[in-house]
């Protein structure tokens, strides 16, 4: 056998080799896709406010005219970011079980979230909530400079969830810690109140209107027309596609597809992982599956219904009252703080006929669309997102207010600006101040 003959047998050996290789295809290593939980965060893929702005203490003072004096500060806060609730765990075991025989999850282990965690705050949940109240010290610093704890004068309430209260416990050691008298931190303790959550039509409006569980909750308009139709042309098709693409046995259910965002969401937020089922989905299908959830938010808690845009009118009367109490010297209090649900902010927002995309969130968009929405819970109504309601009073003594949400002022529809005059602010609303929040949610 000459060299010529080695060289040809080894080549086609290698050949051989190769063509066996791409054969057994199978036997790669399936494809995932490599993004860091940070990277994720940044994006707004999740309800998960970035560290960048949710940890800082390099806030600026908020500006305002010279000449106005602010009075008043009202805060609807949404709770900190927590554990899957049962639902949600339940959602992740049954993942678990679909991809029980597939390779590319042999590595993950079981879900570690369990039900006894339900909707417990993580560390990073606690945490943000103090940041909050940190925060609000600095930005309001001359506001706050004048005032002393003091039960009539700084109210803290909350819907009545252990979660809930815990953040707002969490905000008052940030704004408080180190002025009062207590320990080595100097703990100034608070009384944080809540309305029983069956009869707090403020701050869990949702549970406690019928009229809303029959025409909004249940309503089969959008649970055929919506969801099915997303289920079967959007879910359905990539549910397949993972199927084949993960070897997944049996074939994965498409309504499933969902909640392997939710599990890429928790396990980036409690365990900084985007390395297991954050991978499996690339930007744009994680797009697409969180969309299931954002028409959920859309048809329940915003304009998908017209009784969502009626629904925080109990909140929204309470508040002009307390308003006109302290313009009208009745009452002391300078600050109203209250802590509850996304779905809360998500209402009162929509009461407010603010925080309005362009399109519905429907069914049947392009994914172009999708990515075009501002006013979602990844980017508005997050964890520990803030809305602020500042009233002012001009030297011409005229009441102002000003709704500030994340920081940002924010415009409302009727007003001349950012500043509206109180007297304004009442008028373009008040078909919705003094509602009958009782009567309203009978049903039928
Ligand atoms: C208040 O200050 C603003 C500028 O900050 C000015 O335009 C306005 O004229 C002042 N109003 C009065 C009544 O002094
Ligand atoms: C609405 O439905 C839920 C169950 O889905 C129930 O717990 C709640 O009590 C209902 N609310 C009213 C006001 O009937
Ligand atoms: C169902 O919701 C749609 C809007 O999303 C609304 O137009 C329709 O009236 C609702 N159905 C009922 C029974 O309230
Ligand atoms: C597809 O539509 C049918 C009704 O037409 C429904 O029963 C089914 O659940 C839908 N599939 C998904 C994945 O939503
Ligand atoms: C102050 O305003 C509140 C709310 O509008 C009203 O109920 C109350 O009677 C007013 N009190 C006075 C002294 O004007």
């Amino acid at each position: 056998m000459n060299t010529y003959n080695i060289l040809y047998s080894i080549f086609v050996f290698y050949l051989f080799l190769s063509y066996n290789l791409s054969l057994c295809s199978e036997h790669e290593e399936p494809f995932l896709y490599k993004r860091s939980p940070d990277y994720l965060i940044n994006n707004r893929f999740f309800e998960i406010e970035p560290e960048k702005s949710a940890f800082s203490l390099d806030v600026q003072t908020i500006d305002y005219p010279d000449n106005y004096t602010l009075k008043q500060l009202y805060l609807l806060a949404r709770h900190g970011s927590r554990k899957p609730f049962i639902p949600q765990v339940q959602a992740l075991n049954q993942l678990d079980k679909a991809f029980a025989n597939a390779p590319v999850a042999k590595e993950w282990g079981k879900s570690p979230f369990t039900i006894e965690e339900n909707y417990r705050l993580g560390t990073r949940g606690k945490l943000e909530s103090y940041y909050d109240g940190l925060q609000s010290l600095k930005r309001y610093k001359k506001f706050w400079k004048n005032v002393k704890y003091d039960a009539d004068v700084v109210k803290f309430q909350t819907a009545d969830r252990f979660w809930i209260s815990q953040s707002a416990m969490a905000y008052a050691e940030g704004l408080f810690g180190g002025a009062g008298p207590i320990g080595a931190c100097k703990n100034e303790p608070v009384y944080i109140w809540s309305f029983p959550w069956n009869q707090d039509y403020f701050l869990e409006m949702y549970t406690n209107c019928l009229r809303w569980n029959e025409t909004v909750l249940n309503n089969f308009t959008y649970y055929i027309e919506q969801t099915y139709s997303y289920g079967n042309k959007t879910l359905a098709p990539l549910a397949e596609k993972l199927t084949k693409k993960y070897n997944i046995n049996p074939p994965l259910d498409p309504l499933l597809v969902p909640s392997i965002y939710t599990y890429c969401d928790f396990m980036a937020l409690h365990y900084n992982r985007a390395d297991t089922w954050c991978a499996l989905l690339s930007d744009d299908e994680h797009i697409l599956a969180r969309h299931y959830w954002n028409m959920r938010d859309y048809f329940q808690y915003s304009y998908g219904h017209p009784l969502n845009e009626k629904m925080g009118c109990a909140y929204l009367t309470q508040f002009v009252n307390s308003v006109d109490d302290y313009l009208n010297g009745t009452s002391r209090m300078v600050a109203d703080l209250k802590f509850a649900h996304g779905f809360t902010e998500s209402l009162v927002l929509t009461t407010l006929g603010v925080f309005k995309d362009k399109y519905p969130t429907t069914a049947d968009l392009t994914l172009e669309k999708m990515k075009s929405f501002k006013y979602t819970q990844q980017r508005v109504t997050y964890w520990s997102s803030t809305i602020y309601f500042e009233i002012y009073t001009s030297p011409s003594n005229d009441a102002l207010l000003r709704l500030v949400v994340n920081f940002e002022p924010y415009v409302i529809p009727g007003c001349d600006g950012e500043y509206c005059k109180w007297t304004k602010f009442k008028s373009i609303f008040s078909d919705k101040i003094n509602c009958d929040f009782e009567k309203m949610c009978a049903y039928p």
